[in-house]
């Protein structure tokens, strides 16, 4: 993982926004169709609008404290560029991670006041660790000021940031995702769908649609509603070492303050639903032995 974010660092320091900088000096890409632009750590930290920012218990960095950060309002890396209401940002991390993220709850801010920020990791001074013996959350992430309630999920904090891409709706993207249209507004499907696509998709496919690439598809070959029994599936998703443990599994525990019970019976009703959606029963691409 920090091979590969020092790799990113250094790709980007060869195609240069400044002409004059030093080859560590990080850049986050936005992209939107055709159009790319490279914002740099010292031309971000050089903007008037720069303030800081106070981390509460939400976050990468709940365990860490409270933190002040440098940042700048979120917005400044779309000027001049159209975000359509309904559009999705995938955030796309140094090491691979990409976490789709709604638009406009990042651009306008949530009605309970809570808004997006993006933080900057100044070069003289490295923010903490993400955990013992990981790097920091930086060069660049996205963190929330306001969210008293707890409307945003931690998935909603996309950290080592490297680039931002402006796409359409995932279920626009990915028709294979969407569940019968025959299913009534508000029914547990359709909200199992969107637990599924904010909390999921940062780390798995589903029939071969989104980005990720750590962990399996969770409809192709098959679902783990076919495979596993209820309580397994609960326990995998809440305690995933609570079912089977090994030093280099990855998948986190998805807590009760990301996903509510309501959700996670949501959620399962979902895959159940999709475990019968599947629109060929092999992945495309390379046969399977
Ligand atoms: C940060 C990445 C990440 C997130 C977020 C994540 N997972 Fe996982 N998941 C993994 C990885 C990686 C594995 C493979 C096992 C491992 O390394 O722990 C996995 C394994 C699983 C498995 C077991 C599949 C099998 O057949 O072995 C299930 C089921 C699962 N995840 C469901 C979910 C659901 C549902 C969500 C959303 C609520 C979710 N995961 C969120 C990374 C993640």
């Amino acid at each position: 993982m920090v091979a590969a974010a020092l790799t990113t660092l250094v790709m980007l320091g060869s195609v240069g926004c400044d002409d004059v900088r030093p080859v560590s000096e990080p850049c986050l890409t936005v992209r939107s169709g055709e159009t790319e632009v490279e914002f740099c750590r010292a031309q971000l930290l050089g903007r008037d609008d720069v303030h800081e920012v106070r981390l509460g218990d939400r976050g990468f960095y709940r365990q860490a404290g409270p933190l002040t950060l440098k940042a700048v309002p979120v917005e400044v890396l779309f000027a001049g560029v159209e975000v359509a209401p309904d559009a999705i940002l995938d955030a796309h991390g140094t090491d691979g991670f990409s976490a789709p993220l709604h638009a406009n709850r990042v651009l306008q801010g949530l009605s309970s006041g809570a808004r997006a920020h993006l933080a900057i990791e100044e070069a003289g001074e490295p923010w903490p660790p993400l955990g013992a013996g990981r790097p920091s959350a930086g060069p660049f992430a996205i963190v929330w000021t306001g969210d008293d309630e707890g409307h945003v999920s931690n998935e909603e904090w996309p950290y080592q940031l490297a680039r931002l891409s402006v796409e359409e709706p995932l279920t626009r993207r990915y028709p294979s995702l969407m569940p019968s249209s025959g299913l009534p507004e508000g029914d547990p499907v359709r909200v199992g769908l969107e637990v599924f696509a904010t909390n999921c998709m940062p780390c798995h496919r589903f029939n071969g649609a989104g980005e990720a690439e750590m962990g399996p598809d969770l409809n192709r070959p098959m679902s783990p509603t076919e495979y596993l029994t209820e309580d397994g599936l609960r326990r995998i998703i809440r305690d995933p070492r609570s079912v089977r443990a090994w030093p280099a599994s990855q998948m986190p525990a998805v807590t009760e303050d990301q996903v509510s019970e309501d959700e996670l019976g949501a959620l399962i009703a979902y895959l159940e639903h999709m475990a019968a959606r599947r629109p060929s029963p092999r992945p495309s691409g390379p046969a399977l032995p």
